[in-house]
């Protein structure tokens, strides 16, 4: 087996894991930092996001205002700390990245433009027409490629976490281009892997996106924060899941039902006028839009197609000048993934799975609960977003939240010791074994890996989807429950070695098994709703018992234990989610 060593492993080669590489490079170029990514950096689902990036700008707007905005957002079950900390980081965040070349949209002026977003009462969002997080992410890329104390192992596939004596000293990983077996040892890992929306059929997530780092940790002992806190984004595309940015409805775009009706005014999110109105109808917050628009099918008023029932985004009114100008990617997508025009014609939409407001439990500094693993953006709860995600304030996330884990992992590196490398690599060569004997070594399994995934993804919609009750939830632990013994028995036909995406493909659904447990779980346990946590078996937010994270520990056998950690507050008491008055 071969083996490597380095202070810090960063798992994840997008946002979150470039900013907290060149963070580390800059404050301490002795330090040795690699990253591990299962594909090229620039092929990270951080290349999709499209609409922007949330930081005060303007003289008009304040950071306590982006506070309340981002605490009202999140049901109140965002750690109040945690909030103050990232808008006061962000503006720093974003102009450092103007430095570094990323091409923010303009004024004709020249000032910085920023675009309203939904739930925020200010205009605050950053953006680079409709493509914020392919700049971004190039950005962050290029500034990497500066650090020679930056190594990479590119298209390297993380499978186990080294842990010795209740820290975490390495990971091992397959490097998909020859198939060899790997021993990366560290005294601090950083996990930046994402989120999981191929838990679920429908998303705006890329097919790499199946939790990964967040089954890792959970496996290793690290807990799971408000994992029932699943993010659906109002606008996708029916079948493909493919985003159609918030900034749509920013630049004015209409939500209408069958009947060409502005059905958002039904649900207490305002009245239409003539120009968009902040926190109000289309800028209203996802989660109450998308129960909007799930209502709207309740009753009937959807179209009906061969991938279920969806609604219309009408951007007709804007002109193609402005379609062209602040969304044109939304029209590429349109053009090539459903045919049509939006300048000409209404797109069809539905809500899809977008985001995890959950992930691995971290305090302020990124760290977990297991010495030496830290973790940050989407695959990490801090948290900032709480029950329910205000539109582009994730992309801020990676950036002040990676740069803080890697602060932390220098830290950790410093206060570290030598680990005992022959325990750390005689666990490195169980996992060899366990990779060789459950999978390159086996034949004859009779189950199929697209087959368990499939079933995966309609128990999880079904039962765990923008609407949940007991029944259903309980239907949805049996089914995982099910395909957990099933995966028993599942055999790869490839037994070669070089980009062998089967194998890839067993361990992912390995990883998703576990995550969609402790997502299901999580939302049987809290018997409440809040935010994108809706049971309709418990349709009232109960503060007495429920103001508080659920944090989820994988058991040695059976179901999750879930326990449950007190909300920071600090300024901003509970009180009443007001939107469109
Ligand atoms: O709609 C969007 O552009 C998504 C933004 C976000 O999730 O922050």
């Amino acid at each position: 087996m071969e083996t490597s060593s380095h202070d810090i492993l960063i798992i994840g080669g997008g946002g979150a894991g470039l900013r907290a590489a060149i963070e580390i490079a800059e404050l301490d170029p002795k330090v040795d930092v690699a990253m591990v990514s299962k594909v090229y950096p620039m092929r990270s689902h951080t290349v999709s996001a499209e609409g922007g990036a949330a930081g005060v700008a303007g003289k008009d707007d304040s950071v306590d205002e982006h506070c309340y905005d981002t605490i009202s957002g999140s049901d109140w079950l965002g750690d109040q700390d945690a909030i103050e900390f990232f808008c006061n980081e962000i503006p720093k965040e974003l102009l450092r990245l103007e430095h570094w070349g990323c091409p923010w949209s303009r004024e004709p002026d020249g000032r910085i433009a920023v675009r309203p977003f939904g739930g925020m009462k200010k205009m605050r969002t950053w953006f680079a027409a409709d493509k914020t997080g392919f700049h971004l992410l190039h950005t962050l890329f290029q500034t990497s490629l500066k650090y020679a104390t930056i190594a990479r192992y590119d298209e390297t596939f993380a499978t186990r976490l080294l842990v010795e004596d209740g820290a975490v000293r390495g990971v091992v990983a397959i490097e998909l281009r020859t198939g060899k077996i790997r021993a990366i040892q560290a005294k601090a890992v950083i996990i930046a892997t994402g989120g999981c929306g191929r838990v679920f059929p429908f998303t705006t997530n890329a097919n790499i996106c199946t939790g990964d780092g967040m089954a890792l940790a959970y496996r290793a002992g690290a807990p799971l924060k408000d994992m029932e806190m699943v993010q659906y984004h109002p606008t996708g595309l029916p079948f493909t899941g493919i985003l159609i940015t918030e900034a749509a409805r920013a630049e004015g775009g209409w939500l209408l039902n069958k009947d060409g009706y502005r059905f958002l005014q039904d649900y207490d999110l305002g009245k239409p006028t003539p120009t968009p109105v902040l926190r109000s109808m289309e800028l209203g917050p996802r989660d109450r839009v998308s129960q909007a628009i799930f209502g709207e099918f309740e009753k009937g008023r959807a179209f009906h197609g061969p991938y279920g029932d969806y609604v219309h985004l009408d951007l007709r009114h804007l002109g193609e000048h402005k379609i062209e100008t602040r969304l044109p990617m939304v029209r590429e997508l349109c053009l090539k993934y459903e045919n049509i025009d939006p300048v000409r014609e209404p797109i069809p939409i539905r809500p899809v799975q977008h985001y995890m407001m959950g992930g691995v439990h971290t305090d302020i500094n990124a760290r977990t609960s297991l010495n030496g693993l830290l973790a940050a953006g989407e695959a990490a709860c801090v948290s900032i977003n709480g029950a329910n995600r205000l539109g582009s304030n994730s992309l801020g996330e990676i950036l002040v939240f990676g740069a803080r884990a890697g602060r932390s992992a220098i830290e950790t590196v410093r206060a570290s010791g030598s680990g005992n490398e022959t325990a750390i690599l005689a666990q490195a060569r169980d996992e060899e074994r366990r990779l060789e004997e459950n999978f390159l070594h086996k034949t004859g399994g009779a189950e199929r890996i697209a087959k368990l995934r499939d079933e995966m993804q309609r128990a999880m919609e079904s039962g765990c989807g923008i609407y949940r009750e007991r029944n259903s939830l309980v239907a949805s632990a049996n089914k995982l429950r099910e395909l957990r013994e099933r995966a028993a028995n599942l055999a790869i036909d490839d037994h070669t070695r070089t980009f062998n995406t089967q194998l890839t493909a067993a361990l992912e659904l390995g990883y998703m098994l576990d995550v969609a447990e402790a997502i299901v779980h999580s939302a049987l346990d809290r018997e409440e709703s809040r935010g994108a946590h809706q049971r309709r078996d418990f349709p009232k937010r109960d503060d007495q018992k429920y103001l508080a994270h659920s944090v989820a520990h994988q058991a040695a056998e059976g179901p999750p234990r879930i326990e449950y950690h007190p909300v920071v507050i600090t300024r901003w008491p509970p009180g009443e989610r007001v939107y469109g008055r």
